[in-house]
């Protein structure tokens, strides 16, 4: 079994696809009993070591979590960890996105993530052990136009994650970000465009400047990179509260939090495509 502070019993959602995919995996291989939640569900896999247990689990919804978690704790009689890795993008300038839109941008980002947590935790406080690792984004540092919803929703998580980490201690229950950049992963299919974002006064250039993240998306890093990164957090006995993903992230993350706000506001902007508005 896989040498780490918190025990082998997994539970990972977003584990349909990308990066909870293969942590699902990787985990099974190394001997955890992963749960894999997602709303589609998926593949019950049985390897040497380990197995995965694929779960109908959507995180807007309270009853589909405590089905899924009362399920693991009858077989189990517990979850060491928690891995919140569900999670979706919708594109479009603020202006053009709805009420609607932001909420459930933010219901399935940030309060899905908040729900796991509320269902897992009392669990662990009483165990007197346990990891949750929070998937965040480099989204979540830096504001990414025409990304602005979802940058918000991870800007949430962290704020999320910092404070619980402190409520947390008392307990010896442990809580941290990941934070990866441009992933391949199915994310990019599945974007969420805003309605009619194309056709209003931000259209070219949200068109042009979603066509070049997406591209980064796509050539970005293969999710192993992140898996491994959410590996390391697993061994840590006391888990920094961020790991970014790649060494030129982390070169970014840094430099956002030493250079003055007009500055990286400035790098950002030239970054992506011109106003053509005078
Ligand atoms: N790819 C990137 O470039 C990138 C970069 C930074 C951060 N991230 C973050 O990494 C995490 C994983 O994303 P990914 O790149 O692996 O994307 P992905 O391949 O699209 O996987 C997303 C997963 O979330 C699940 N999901 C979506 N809505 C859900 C809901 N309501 N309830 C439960 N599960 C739900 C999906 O499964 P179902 O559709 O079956 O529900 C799927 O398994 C996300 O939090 C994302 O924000 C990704």
């Amino acid at each position: 079994m896989y040498k780490n502070p918190y025990g082998s019993v997994a539970l990972i959602t977003g584990a349909s696809s990308g990066i909870g995919y293969e942590t699902a995996h990787k985990l099974a291989k190394l001997g955890f009993r992963v749960y894999g939640g997602s709303r589609r569900g998926g593949e019950s896999i049985r390897y040497d070591e380990g197995a995965i247990n694929m779960l109908q689990l959507d995180v807007t919804e309270e009853e589909s979590i405590k089905r899924a978690v009362d399920e693991i704790l009858e077989k189990e009689g517990r979850i060491d960890i928690l891995i919140n890795c569900a999670g979706i993008g919708i594109a479009g300038a603020v202006e053009d996105c709805s009420g609607e839109e932001a909420l459930r941008q933010m219901d399935v980002n940030y309060a899905g993530t908040l729900r796991m947590i509320r269902m897992v935790v009392p669990f662990m406080r009483a165990r007197g052990n346990g990891l949750i690792i929070n998937i965040g984004s480099v989204g979540g540092v830096f504001s990414i136009p025409f990304q602005t919803l979802y940058s918000s929703s991870k800007f949430a998580v962290e704020a999320l994650t910092e404070g619980l980490r402190i409520e947390l201690k008392p307990w010896g229950v442990k809580a941290a970000l990941v934070e990866p950049g441009d992933v391949r992963t199915g994310f990019t299919a599945a974007r969420i465009y805003a309605k009619d974002c194309k056709t209003t006064a931000y259209g070219a250039r949200f068109t042009q400047s979603i066509k070049q993240m997406e591209h980064d998306e796509l050539h970005g890093k293969a999710p192993d990179a992140v898996v491994k990164v959410i590996l390391q957090t697993i061994r840590s006995k006391n888990p920094p509260v961020r790991r970014t993903v790649g060494g030129m992230y982390k070169v970014l993350v840094f430099l956002k939090r030493i250079l003055p706000s007009r500055l990286v506001e400035a790098l950002l902007d030239m970054m992506y495509p011109k106003s053509n508005v005078k």
